[in-house]
């Protein structure tokens, strides 16, 4: 069995982001500036944020913290939210923006991504990029999903003519994963198997893959009963759970049961330390391309 190190991989991306950031910024070109939307005080949202906005530092790129507060007794308007989208849409200095999800549930979130200038959408939600994602056209990838296709091309990990399985339809995971593994040419032509909640008999399609996402939410879902010898499993989970023996009194907890998946893999990735520092690192790459594009380079 071997690690996939997403923790030494992001950290080799972000130093060659920075020096390229460095390079062009000595020519006299603004820095990346990314901004991102905090709703509220959700302790993952909290937590993502802040890795994102410490990730721009790393990478040499200016960011903006712009947050809202939204209680039961005073809910955030959605206009006002809305308002905040234009302003940046609208403001030649932000390369991109986040909205953090997920929203409060009053606000409608498909309106909120909608109202996202596709150009400056650098979590690739917006309809626009997520359906040129699905017809292989240049666009901003969801960062999570291409967090993974990087994890898996820089570890030689090959894809082509592979089963790859993914159990999970999220918007922001399963889907867009699907659509940019299915598409012809390097570090994708998989053939792909989305499965859910509704999927009758799922271990007789994950005992089928070369490649299984669990990317389904749910602590130890995936057992070793249902992977198939020397299959390589990327881990999406990142489930709270209480651990009294943590200062935060919580762990992060991923969706494969690693102990007693991981002797029969060929590949795994961590919980933590896998998926998750691939994502904010899509997000930087995303970020820079959308500066390249700003200041016509
Ligand atoms: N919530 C969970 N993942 C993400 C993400 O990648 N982007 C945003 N905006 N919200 C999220």
């Amino acid at each position: 069995m071997n690690l996939i190190d997403g923790k030494a991989t992001s950290a080799a991306i972000k130093a060659e982001i920075a020096a390229k950031v460095a390079e062009r910024t000595a020519r006299g070109l603004r820095a990346p500036h990314l901004a991102a939307i905090l709703v509220g005080h959700d302790g993952g949202s909290e937590t993502y944020v802040a890795a994102k906005v410490k990730a721009c530092a790393e990478c040499g790129f200016t960011s903006s913290l712009i947050r809202f507060e939204s209680t039961d007794q005073e809910p955030l308007a959605q206009e006002t939210l809305l308002a905040e989208i234009e302003r940046l849409n609208n403001d030649p200095e932000v390369d991109g923006f986040i909205v953090q999800l997920p929203l409060p549930r009053h606000i409608d979130e498909q309106a909120i991504i909608a109202a996202i200038n596709p150009d400056k959408d650098v979590d690739g939600f917006h309809p626009v990029n997520v359906g040129r994602a699905s017809i292989g056209l240049p666009c901003f990838h969801s960062a999570t999903p291409a967090g993974i296709v990087e994890l898996l091309k820089r570890h030689g990990i090959e894809t082509k003519g592979k089963n790859v399985v993914i159990v999970g339809r999220s918007n922001i995971v399963g889907k867009p994963l699907a659509a940019m593994l299915m598409q012809k040419g390097k570090g994708a032509d998989a053939t792909v198997t989305v499965c859910h909640s509704a999927t009758e008999n799922l271990a007789d399609y994950t005992r089928r893959a070369d490649i299984l996402v669990a990317a389904l939410g749910r602590p130890h879902f995936v057992t070793e009963d249902m992977v198939k010898d020397g299959a390589v499993i990327v881990d999406v989970g990142t489930t709270r759970v209480p651990d009294a023996s943590r200062k935060s009194g919580f762990r992060l907890c991923g969706d494969v049961d690693f102990e007693h998946v991981a002797p029969k893999c060929s590949w795994i990735t961590p919980v933590p330390g896998g998926v998750g520092p691939m994502t904010i690192v899509s997000l930087m790459q995303n970020t820079l391309l959308a500066n390249e594009r700003a200041l016509g380079e």
